[in-house]
Order: structure tokens, then sequence, then C-alpha cells
């Protein structure tokens, strides 16, 4: 990390805006835990598979700063790069990824931007919600609203993301077409799975709903007996 730094002039500075970016990592993680703990009391159900959180590396921050042509400072890294804290979702079915992307309609959090790449998939095949939010860190002189990357997707799109980037980075996006058309082709069938799961997990749902139903009514038939046995002294 001092390597990357020793361009710039303040490391404090860095020091202070990175502890920024961990401190709003902390607050949408727990804003998330309680979430899934809401879910989990209300509908004894987690939406929630599991969470990974980042903070992005000097480097790739470097690296990215002169993709996009910007001097490489700390101004230029706050404003323009919006990735530098990062949570990851990972959910079971895409139902749970709209109701998990409501975390942004909580008043302190402020939406800055959406990209649903699941509505609109990317031309690699890539599906996932992003959605760019701002949390208030409170200081003990001042609030400060910093950026966090939220990406929510299920298991077998983040299985398909993950597979890709490696597969991609070991051509340095320069993959030839065959390649990407198959990677394509796997991202279909990755949709095709998660709609099967969901329609499986509905019907479940249901045939459990119609046994409960036979199950209270088989009960109540029953109770009624016994109190007829008991009024006609049977018992
Ligand atoms: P970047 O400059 O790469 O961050 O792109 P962007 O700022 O336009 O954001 P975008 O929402 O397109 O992508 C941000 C992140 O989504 C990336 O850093 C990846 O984690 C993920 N991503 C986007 N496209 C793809 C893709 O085609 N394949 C994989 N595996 N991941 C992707
Ligand atoms: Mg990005």
């Amino acid at each position: 990390m001092e390597n990357t730094m020793k361009n710039y002039e303040d490391v404090d500075s860095w020091k202070t805006i990175m502890f920024l970016y961990n401190s709003a990592l902390k607050e949408v993680g727990t804003k998330l835990e309680i979430l899934n703990d809401e879910f989990q009391h209300v509908h004894k159900y987690n939406p929630i598979e599991h969470i990974k959180t980042r903070i992005k590396t000097p480097e790739s921050i470097v690296k990215k700063l002169r993709r996009y042509g910007y001097e490489i400072s700390i101004e230029n890294m706050v404003k323009y790069i919006n990735d530098i804290a990062g949570v990851r979702l990972i959910c079971s079915f895409t139902s749970d990824i709209y109701r998990l992307a409501e975390i942004g309609n909580q008043s302190d959090l402020k939406v800055l931007s959406i990209k649903d790449y699941i509505k609109n998939p990317k031309e690699s095949g890539y599906k996932s919600y992003h959605m760019l939010v701002s949390v208030p860190i409170f200081l003990s002189d001042s609030v400060v609203d910093t950026k966090v990357e939220i990406q929510i997707r299920t298991i077998a799109m983040d299985f398909w993301a993950s597979l890709e980037h490696k597969i991609y980075y070991k051509f340095e996006g320069d993959a030839p077409e065959y390649i990407s058309r198959d990677l394509r082709e796997c991202a279909e069938m990755v949709s095709t799975l998660d709609e099967k799961m969901l329609s499986l997990n509905e019907a479940i749902k249901e045939c459990l709903e119609k046994q409960e139903e036979l199950n209270i009514s088989t009960k109540t038939k029953e109770t009624n007996r016994q109190d007829q046995r008991v009024l006609q002294g049977l018992d």
C-alpha cells in the first residue's frame, strides 16, 4: 500500500478515507443482517445466503483511475471511483433480489444509481442488480456521506460471474468469439436454472400449505368427533 501511496502528499487523509469506507461497509453490513434477521423472525426464511464485503486495493484504485483517464489523486478517487467499498449479497432466488434491494428505501440511505443487469443483462451474459448508495458516517464533529456499491445476485448468477471472471482474466478481456458465445450460452442455462428453482420453490410452498390445511381440517374433525362422544356420554 505504501508504494502506491508514495505520490500522495497526505497519507493521513488516505487513512481517514479508508476508515470512512470501512465504517460504511460496517453500517451497510449491519443493516443487511437486521433485514435478514427480520425475515427469519417474520417469515421463518433467510433471503441472504451469504454476504461478501471488500475494500478495493490501492493497486486496483490506481489502475481504474488510469483506465478512466484521471490523474491519480485522493480527490479523484473519492469522486470517480464508486466501488471502493463493495458489498455482494448472494441470495437463493431471483425474487429475493428485489426484496433485498428495498434496503435502498431506508431513510438514511441515498440511492445514487441503479444498474439492473437482471432486466438488462450485459453483452457478456452477466446478470446482477447493482445499487450505488451513500450512507452517513457520524464522526465526533461531522457527518460524511460515504459511497458503497451493493451487488445483489443469486447463487447461480454468482457461480457464473465468478467462473466467467476467471476465464476472461486469462484472456485479458480478449477471448475468442466462440468462448464468449459459450459463456453467454452458460448464462442462459443459469437463468433457466434460476427460473426452475423459483417455480419449484413456489410449488413446494403451495404443497406444504395444502398439507397444513389438510392437517388442520383432520384435527378439527377429530376434535368434533371427541366432543360428540363426550356429549353422548360415551367417554
Ligand atoms: P467498472 O468500471 O468495471 O467498475 O464498470 P462500471 O463502473 O461500468 O460498473 P458495472 O456496473 O458495469 O460493473 C461493476 C462490477 O460488476 C465489476 O467490477 C464486476 O464485479 C461486475 N461485472 C460487470 N460486468 C461483468 C461481467 O461481464 N462479468 C463479470 N464476471 N462481472 C462483471
Ligand atoms: Mg464498478
